[in-house]
């Protein structure tokens, strides 16, 4: 996977089941992640703290299961990397060996720059999370765009380096100003990807439940839901007779599984062609 200086971002979107990881399994998506967000989504919690190793481990054997030719990114939890070098090995070792995940993320910068090394030196692809990072969202003051002050902006570029130092072969920004994202993607060698960081970047990962539009608790600004655009092409798509009951019936692409289709498709030509994110989709730089 190489699309550095390609001009043609990859695309990422969350799964954390088997069915919806059928429906991304026959689109042209580059990756998928297993992430943490699936405690919410999928499993209730209010937000990512409680989520446990063996709840990820069931989700991504789940993803795996539907989605066997996609290069799957398990998202390591709260807990699962912190303590030691140690740990951090083998719960990574636990994605790879217990669900045939690809690789893993975990959240931080410069202060987890030993563990991502660690986990790179057991022959496990790490992929960095930096800017928001909702696992530590509290102490970095609640959900919020992450460098638009010098000091912040300075940290985050010094966050990269050691990231790429440590040997992880790509980086996640999450909420960051677009001209900064810009900054670290021409600066460095490794894969930027980002979620709401603008259209500057190497890959593009959104909330599949956002895209979707199947969690309405919360959207941030750069979540954007392709349902309403794929509503026409859906009804047009549908064999059969023009008769309601009929729709679709034969080829048992009448429902979620084929509006899932349709828009994950959207979403990666509006994206590979530079038409998403647009301003509406991305923060302002001040
Ligand atoms: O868990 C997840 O889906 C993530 C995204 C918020 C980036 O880490």
């Amino acid at each position: 996977m190489d699309a550095k200086g390609a001009g043609v971002p990859l695309t990422w979107l969350t799964c954390y089941d088997f069915s919806f990881a059928r429906a991304l399994n026959s689109t042209e998506l580059d990756l998928i992640l297993v992430g943490d967000s699936g405690g919410m989504v999928s499993l209730g919690y209010s937000d990512t703290t409680p989520v446990t190793m063996n709840e990820m481990i069931h989700l991504s054997g789940a993803v795996r299961r539907g989605a066997p030719d996609k290069f799957i990114v398990g998202d390591m939890p709260k807990g699962s990397y912190e303590a030691s070098n140690q740990d951090a090995i083998n719960n990574a070792m636990r994605f790879i060996k217990e669900t045939g995940c690809d690789a893993i993320k975990l959240e931080g910068g410069l202060r987890m720059a030993s563990r991502v090394q660690a986990i790179v030196d057991s022959g496990i692809p790490v992929i960095g999370h930096i800017g928001l990072t909702p696992q530590s969202a509290t102490a970095q003051g609640g959900y919020r765009v992450i460098g638009r002050g010098a000091d912040e902006s300075a940290q985050l570029m010094r966050d990269a380096e050691s990231l790429q130092s440590a040997g992880a072969f790509g980086v996640l920004l999450e909420a960051l100003p677009p001209s900064l994202s810009m900054k670290i993607t021409s600066s460095f060698n490794f894969l930027v990807f980002g979620i709401g960081a603008g259209s500057h970047v190497d890959g593009q990962l959104l909330i599949l439940y956002d895209l979707l539009g199947l969690y309405p608790n919360f959207r941030p600004k750069f979540a954007k839901c392709f349902v309403p655009q794929v509503s026409q092409i859906f009804s047009k798509s549908l064999p059969g007779s023009q008769e309601l009951p009929d729709f679709g019936r034969n080829t048992r692409a009448d429902g979620l599984y084929e509006i899932t289709r349709l828009a994950v498709e959207l979403f990666i030509s509006e994206t590979k062609s530079g038409l998403f994110p647009d301003e509406n989709y991305s923060y302002k730089d001040n």
